[in-house]
């Protein structure tokens, strides 16, 4: 293992707050720092924003705000979030900083020394939400960009450009060179076969905005966003050659979503190359959350989710414990609030709760609540040796596991010790040992394995849940002021776990992981649905964003979708629901047909039998807390429902709406 570790995320953009896809990178690079960290590497965690550039401009245009005061109001939330989600960062950099733009124009001078940027003009197609220049073979029907579907922008302006052509070859010469220089693997040859296809320079200033950083000695164009964006990993280590940067330069891992592969695995290491600046040594790019198969992304309001929340209801470490552990890093995962209540209840509450559970209540009861010693005599004997042989396993796997980036089946080879304790503990049977005076050292030696099991896995389960593996070794009785050393280090792979000291006092408080029974669950998805609730839920849509930061649609888009009046036959609230009400609604089908709609804390079922109601009759029934609904009511109002949309004139229900 490295010495170093340098891990680094992407830098997000300030035109959005952060929603579960950042937090899921930002999660996963906090794991790895900590992980790294235990295993004794100089290590240091770099997140931070990207605050410069035309979306942001923009942005803050349509918000009737500057830049400058548009990323200092979102750079909070940010930070509030990564302190919500128990993310422990070295450093935070804003690429509006001074340090960062001293080094910006650094690189910037060593390209231009190299020879490698000349003036030109750009003629050509951008997409301001990708901040990416396109070719028109790259775009899809109607000009729109691939990523974000929406139409790109014609550009014509003079700029400096920067010969990526050159190293075509010294690119291609270096993945060959680096296996681990682009990972996963499919991702590596993904980008082989780009640059292999070509490479054209790079235009790599603006000169029709001026939010970014000036060129040096040309201060009419701005540096291109991504340039500047790219060298916050250098500018956050301070001056080329300056200590930190001697210290941490290259970083080890470039932690980033797929979507950004192509900025990191191409342009940056053009740009150090030119630069004359070593290579990170991986880049590492991890898959999609989707909800339904959509990208989370500031584009889809209606089901985006907002990471403060989970983390309020059900404590950071359960959420992080999830993400980490749902999808292996590199592959896309589709997010349910029922995928993450059931592995809460059957990882958290079932498995590991109630191993720590029963081990602290029996200690409690069979030992006087202190941690017993081993006994010598019987380390030995073959169920406590069985479970060593598991424990050692487990951690040398955990331990392979991350430091290979896959949190996901680190965290598998742990729980595999969580339920072989849990099993071990059923078989010795501790409450039938303690009746039998004569297995009084089997009782103790017992107890003491379980526990060297727990204090072991606590270490191990400490990079993901840093606040959950503090609580349990307060549990333990671990001091508060020792447990940040106990978890800051790795289990012994030889013998996990017997460092625990003996005659803690135990302090068996409050469950750590509380079994959420089905009445918080239906409390906790009511909440947890945006307040009318996502399109395909079959109530009507949440306009979280302000309507001028939307995407455009087509005239085609919208008479895709058929609308029609509707009148309102009977109505009931959904049991065990605040906000659903069950609706039976004449939309002229010949039959009555049932909508689930997100209205019950602004009307009573009677008040709302009778009405006549704009409904979607087209969209595609869904199951909404069990109940079944065909379409969705159109209402008005940002969070809480302030009235529904309806027809001036008294039209018969089922008269289609153009
Ligand atoms: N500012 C650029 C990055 C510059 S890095 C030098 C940017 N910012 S962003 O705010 O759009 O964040 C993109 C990153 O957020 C992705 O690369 C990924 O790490 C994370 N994610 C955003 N949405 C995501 C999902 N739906 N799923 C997983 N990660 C996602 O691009």
């Amino acid at each position: 293992m490295s010495e170093r570790f340098y891990i680094t995320t992407p830098i997000y953009y300030v035109n959005d707050v952060p929603h579960l896809g950042h937090a899921y990178t930002t999660i996963a690079a906090d794991a790895l720092a900590r992980f790294f960290r235990a295993r004794g590497a100089d290590t240091r965690f770099l997140t931070g924003t990207d605050e410069h550039g035309q979306k942001i401009e923009d942005a803050a245009k349509a918000r009737n705000t500057t830049p400058r005061a548009l990323a200092d109001d979102v750079v909070t939330r940010f930070r509030d979030t990564w302190k919500n989600l128990n993310i422990a960062n070295d450093d935070f950099i804003r690429t509006t900083e001074e340090r960062h733009q001293k080094v910006v124009s650094e690189i910037w001078r060593r390209m231009h020394e190299a020879g490698d940027l000349y003036l030109d003009a750009y003629r050509g197609f951008y997409c301001v939400a990708c901040e990416a220049f396109y070719t028109e073979g790259q775009l899809e029907a109607g000009n729109t960009c691939p990523t974000h579907k929406r139409e790109v922008s014609w550009v014509e302006e003079p700029s400096y450009f920067f010969r990526l052509s050159k190293y075509e070859q010294p690119l291609l010469d270096h993945i060959e060179r680096h296996p681990d220089f682009v990972r996963p693997e499919a991702y590596r040859n993904e980008i082989k076969s780009f640059i292999a296809s070509g490479l054209r320079d790079l235009s790599v200033s603006r000169t029709t905005f001026n939010w970014g950083i000036p060129v040096p000695e040309d201060p009419a164009h701005v540096i291109y966003v991504w340039i500047d964006a790219l060298s916050n990993y250098v500018s956050a280590l301070g001056n080329i050659g300056g200590e930190l940067y001697e210290r941490f330069w290259p970083a080890q891992c470039h932690l980033i979503g797929k979507d950004i592969l192509r900025f990191h695995a191409v342009y940056w290491p053009a740009m150090l190359l030119s630069a004359g600046l070593p290579l990170p040594e991986t880049i590492f790019a991890h898959g999609w959350w989707t909800v339904r198969g959509e990208k989370i992304s500031k584009s889809m309001p209606a089901t985006r989710v907002d990471p403060n929340q989970f983390a309020d209801d059900l404590g950071a470490d359960a959420l992080r414990y999830f993400l980490l552990r749902e999808v292996p890093l590199g592959l896309d995962g589709d997010f349910s609030y029922e995928g993450l209540l059931g592995r809460y209840n059957a990882d958290l509450a079932n498995d590991l709760g109630n191993l720590i559970g029963r081990a602290l209540t029996m200690t409690g009861k069979f030992a006087g609540g202190k941690t017993p010693a081993p006994v010598d005599a019987l380390r030995e004997s073959e169920a406590p040796s069985a479970l060593l042989a598991v424990a050692r396993t487990s951690v040398q796997e955990a331990a392979e596991c991350f430091a290979a980036f896959s949190p996901s089946r680190a965290l598998e080879a742990i729980w595999r010790l969580v339920r072989e304790t849990n099993r071990f503990i059923d078989a010795q049977k501790p409450w039938t040992l303690a009746k039998d005076p004569a297995a009084a050292d089997q009782l103790q030696h017992t107890l003491r394995t379980s526990l060297e099991a727990i204090y072991a896995i606590t270490q191990m389960i400490a990079p993901v849940m840093p606040t959950k593996a503090a609580e349990i070794l307060a549990q333990l009785g671990v001091a508060g002021d020792e447990a940040p050393a106990v978890l800051g280090r790795w289990p012994d792979a030889a013998a996990p776990g017997s460092d625990l000291p003996v005659g803690l006092p135990l302090n068996h408080g409050t469950p750590l992981f509380p079994r959420i029974d089905k009445a918080r669950q239906s409390a906790l998805l009511d909440s947890w649905l945006p307040a009318q609730s996502a399109p395909s839920n079959g109530v009507a849509a949440k306009a979280e964003t302000p309507s001028s930061a939307r995407k455009e649609v087509s005239f085609d888009e919208v008479s895709k979708i058929e609308l029609r009046v509707a009148e309102v036959l009977a109505a009931e609230p959904v049991p065990k629901t605040k906000k659903l009400l069950k609706l039976s609604v004449d939309a002229g089908d010949g039959r009555p047909r049932q909508v689930v709609a997100g209205i019950a804390e602004a009307f009573s079922a009677d008040e709302i039998v009778g009405q006549k109601v704009i409904l979607v009759a087209n969209l595609q029934p869904a199951e909404i807390r069990g109940v079944k609904s065909e379409g969705m009511i159109l209402a008005a109002g940002e969070r809480a429902i302030a009235g529904l949309a309806t027809v001036n004139r008294d039209v018969p229900a089922g008269t289609p709406i153009r």
